[in-house]
C-alpha cells in the first residue's frame, strides 16, 4: 500500500497498518499491547520523581527508578497479553516462563529504558523490543519475528518490523500512534555518524576508520542514547553508529538481545547493515542472556567500510 504524504485522507493507525501485514492475530494483538505500555512509560518519563531507586518521596514511599517502573509497566502488560510464553528484560536476572510453548505464543526480550540516565538530563530516550515466536530467547537474532522501540523525545514514535518493512508512527493529541513513514530505507552510504565509548580505547584500525570518517567530512551526531541515535540514521536513511571493542571491553557494552539484535533486524529491513566487525549481529549465535557484542551499525557501504578497516589492523 502507497500513502503518499499529503493525499491520504484519513490518518493509518498502528493496528490497521498491522493487519495489512497479513500476520496472526496474536502478534498484533502482542504490538498493540506494548505499544500501550509505552503510553504509561512516556507517562512516567515526563512526570516522575526523578530519584532513584531506594530512595523516598515527600511522604517516605519508595520511589522507584524509572528504569524499574518502565521494566513493570511493560513487564505486567506482556504477561497479561495471552499470548506471551518468556519474557525477559535488561532489568531481569532471567527468563520469567509465563505460559509453557504453544502454537501462536511469542516471547520477548526488552530494554525498558535505554538511556534511562538521560532523563536527569532531559535527553530523548527509549523502549527496544525483540520478538520471537515460540518460547526459546536464546537464538540468533534473525530469528526474531518482529522488532521495534519506542522513541520518547520532544515526541513519541514508534518504528516497527515485521520483517516487511520499517514503519514509523508517531503519537498524536489524542495518544494513537499514526503512520508517519512507511518503508523507511537507507542509502547505501552516509555523512553523520555515531561514535559510542572512549575514543582513546579504540583499536588501531576502528580509529584509523574515525579518521577515515572525519577526512570524508562526516558529522559527529552523538546523544548517548542509543534509540535516538540510530531512529536519526534510520529516518535521515544515512550515516552509522559505533559501539566497538575497547581496551579493556573487547565486547564493547550494548547488549545482544536487548538492544543490538532489535536494532540490527530494522536496519536490515531498511537495506542497512549491522556487524560486530566480524559477523553480521543477527548470525551471532547468543551463549548467554546478557552478552554484549561491539557494533558497526547503518549504512551497508559504511559498515562495510569499518569491517576494511578493521582486518586491515
Ligand atoms: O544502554 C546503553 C546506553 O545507554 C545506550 O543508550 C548508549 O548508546 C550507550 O549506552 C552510551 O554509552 P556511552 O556513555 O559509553 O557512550
Ligand atoms: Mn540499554
Amino acid at each position: 500500500m502507497v500513502h503518499e504524504p499529503g493525499t491520504s485522507k484519513f490518518q493509518i493507525d498502528l493496528r490497521r497498518h498491522l493487519r495489512e501485514q497479513n500476520i496472526c492475530d496474536n502478534l498484533i494483538h502482542l504490538i498493540c499491547e506494548i505499544a500501550e505500555a509505552g503510553k504509561y512509560v512516556i507517562n512516567a518519563v515526563r512526570t516522575g520523581d526523578l530519584g532513584v531507586a531506594g530512595t523516598s518521596n515527600l511522604y517516605g514511599e519508595e520511589q522507584l527508578a524509572l528504569d524499574v517502573l518502565s521494566d513493570r509497566i511493560i513487564r505486567k502488560r506482556l504477561v497479561h497479553s495471552g499470548v506471551v510464553s518468556s519474557i525477559l528484560s535488561e532489568e531481569m536476572d532471567d527468563v520469567l516462563r509465563v505460559k509453557p510453548a504453544e502454537d501462536g505464543l511469542y516471547s520477548v526480550a526488552y530494554d525498558p529504558l535505554d538511556g534511562s540516565s538521560l532523563v536527569d538530563v532531559n535527553l530523548a530516550v527509549g523502549t527496544i523490543v525483540s520478538i520471537y515466536s515460540g518460547s526459546e530467547l536464546l537464538q540468533k537474532g534473525r530469528n526474531q519475528v518482529a522488532a521495534l522501540y519506542i522513541l520518547y523525545g520532544p515526541r513519541v514514535s514508534l518504528v516497527y518490523s515485521v520483517g516487511k518493512g520499517v514503519h514509523e508512527f508517531t503519537m498524536n493529541h489524542l495518544m494513537e500512534y499514526t503512520l508517519t513513514r512507511e518503508n523507511v530505507t537507507m542509502q547505501p552510504s552516509g555523512n553523520i555518524y555515531a561514535p559510542g565509548g572512549l575514543r582513546n580505547q579504540y583499536s588501531d584500525g576502528v580509529e584509523r576508520f574515525v579518521r577515515y570518517l572525519e577526512a570524508k567530512g562526516a558529522k559527529l551526531r552523538y546523544s548517548g542514547g542509543f534509540v535516538p541515535d540510530i531512529n536519526q540514521i534510520l529516518m535521515k536513511g544515512k550515516g552509522l553508529f559505533m559501539y566497538p571493542a575497547l581496551n579493556g571491553a573487547p565486547e564493547g557494552k550494548l547488549r545482544l538481545l536487548f538492544e543490538l539484535n532489535p536494532m540490527a533486524f530494522l536496519m536490515e529491513q531498511a537495506g542497512g547493515a549491522a556487524s560486530n566487525g566480524r559477523m553480521p549481529i543477527l548470525d551471532i549465535c547468543p551463549e548467554g542472556l546478557d552478552q554484549r557484542a561491539p557494533v558497526f551499525i547503518g549504512c551497508r557501504e559504511d559498515v562495510e567500510k569499518a569491517l576494511e578497516f578493521i582486518t586491515e589492523g
